[in-house]
């Protein structure tokens, strides 16, 4: 393989990279509201009873949303949810 190929391959794996991360936008929605000074990561791994999909997770942040009247669009919300989702909840569907 010639080096062009290598850095060829290297940019196309960072572009990769980058489309698949998190959203960083959620991130920043969700660090600049403090929701974690109330909640402990712990809080979003342990209690699957409860929050068992990922309508039910959508649901709990709009609530804790409204509740700390947290200035955040529908679609923000919704990136949040996603966002915690893919750290912590893992849910699959959507539904
Ligand atoms: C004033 C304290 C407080 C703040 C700030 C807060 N929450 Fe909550 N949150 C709670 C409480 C209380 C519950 C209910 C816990 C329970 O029923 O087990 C909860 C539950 C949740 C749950 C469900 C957790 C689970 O798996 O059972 C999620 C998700 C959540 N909050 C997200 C957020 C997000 C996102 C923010 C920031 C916008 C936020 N919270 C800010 C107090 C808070």
């Amino acid at each position: 393989m010639s080096l062009h190929h290598l850095t060829f391959l290297i940019i196309l794996l960072f572009i990769t990279l980058n489309l698949s991360a998190n959203s960083p936008e959620a991130k920043e929605l969700f660090n600049k509201a403090e929701c974690m000074s109330c909640h402990e990561s712990i809080d979003f791994s342990h209690k699957k009873d409860k929050v068992n999909s990922f309508k039910k997770l959508h649901t709990s942040v709009e609530a804790c949303v409204i509740n700390n009247e947290v200035e955040w669009f529908d679609d923000e919300t919704l990136d949040v949810t996603e966002y915690l989702n893919k750290k912590y909840y893992f849910f699959k569907s959507k539904e």
